[in-house]
């Protein structure tokens, strides 16, 4: 009890800290749905990967503390050149955007030289700058539809997610890379069914990440800003979300008629799990770590995303919060 007391005091001590720092420095604190519940309260923004890349273009702060991974920070730094662009901890990467090389890509480039690159945001900068245009979770099917005449499209580096295009889009042949979340695939089908026998009214949620399998026992197939969205216009009351569980602190917050279950305790982003208070206050004092990329790769990356960008438009209101 005592030692809940003073972690408590503790949080809400760093958040004011934060609070405080964060108007000095003329900062924005931007904020992944996947991140932990007390960095998810001293956010200015929260929101899916599209929704972010979308604020990160309209803000007028000049230091961005982006709480996420690093593939995210990075496209806020290529969207954002005059700004200073923060990740709290440095090793806060994503396995799947390490997924893919420049030299393996320019080969498959080689083989199927008509064939458009999409690449899923989940990349670095260097794999953007290779590729023709964007995609999140959110759009990635739309922007596939939008290369109209092309019949041909190669897809990196999300297996799943190209898949999952492939079945929206069959008038098109995608080339698909070998990449895949580690955190995503680890839902399994039987996974869902055991819930799914527990609760046999719970409508079922997944990412697009998740493999088919999962996919194709699931009702709905959304980015995390999407799930948002859905349950809060749903009639429903129960709900299993097959997605990493940090977006379980929103969804809880936003529908407390509703209930939410994870189909397995695994689904937890070790590196979305590095921020914390702690580095977050030490990121806006010492303004590190600062994240940017060699202009002639942002150059070439910032068409890439703003291409995605123009398909997108606006944002849709509640796959976003705070701004
Ligand atoms: P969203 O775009 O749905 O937020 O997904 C981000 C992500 O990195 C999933 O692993």
């Amino acid at each position: 009890m005592l030692r809940m007391d003073s972690d408590k005091r503790y949080k809400e001590d760093l958040k004011s800290k934060i609070a405080k720092l964060k108007e000095e420095k003329k900062a924005v604190i931007i904020v992944h749905n996947y991140q932990r519940d007390e960095v998810q309260d001293i956010a200015d923004i929260t929101g899916d990967s599209l929704a972010l890349s979308q604020a990160a273009v309209k803000t007028d702060a000049k230091v961005i503390v982006f709480c996420g991974v690093h593939f995210m920070a990075e496209s806020a730094a290529i969207l954002n050149p005059d700004k200073l662009v923060l990740l709290p901890v440095k090793e806060a990467g994503c396995p799947l955007a390490d997924m893919i090389t420049l030299e393996k890509l320019r080969a498959v480039k080689g083989k199927y030289p008509d064939a458009p690159v999409v690449c899923y945001v989940n990349t670095t900068a260097a794999i953007k700058a290779e590729s023709d245009i964007c995609c999140t979770s959110s759009n990635a099917v739309n922007i596939v539809r939008s290369l109209e005449d092309k019949k041909r499209v190669i897809f990196v580096p999300d297996k799943n997610l190209g898949k999952y295009v492939q079945s929206k889009v069959p008038d098109k042949e995608i080339i698909l890379w070998e990449g895949f979340c580690p955190t995503h695939i680890k839902v399994q089908e039987e996974h869902i069914r055991k819930v799914k026998d527990l609760h046999p009214n719970a409508l079922v949620i997944a990412h697009p990440e998740c493999n088919s399998e999962v996919l194709d026992k699931s009702d709905v197939v959304t980015s995390t800003g999407g799930m948002i969205k859905y349950i809060k216009n749903s009639d429903r009351k129960k709900f299993i979300i097959a997605t990493e569980s940090g977006l379980f602190y929103k969804l809880k917050k936003d529908n407390i008629d509703k209930e939410f279950f994870l189909p397995t305790e695994q689904l937890i982003c070790p590196n979305m799990k590095l921020n914390t208070l702690g580095w977050v206050y030490h990121s806006l004092e010492f303004l590190e770590y600062k994240v940017s990329v060699p202009q002639d790769i942002a150059k070439r990356a910032k068409l890439t995303l703003d291409r995605m960008l123009e398909v997108s438009g606006e944002p849709s209101g509640s796959a976003i919060s705070g701004v």
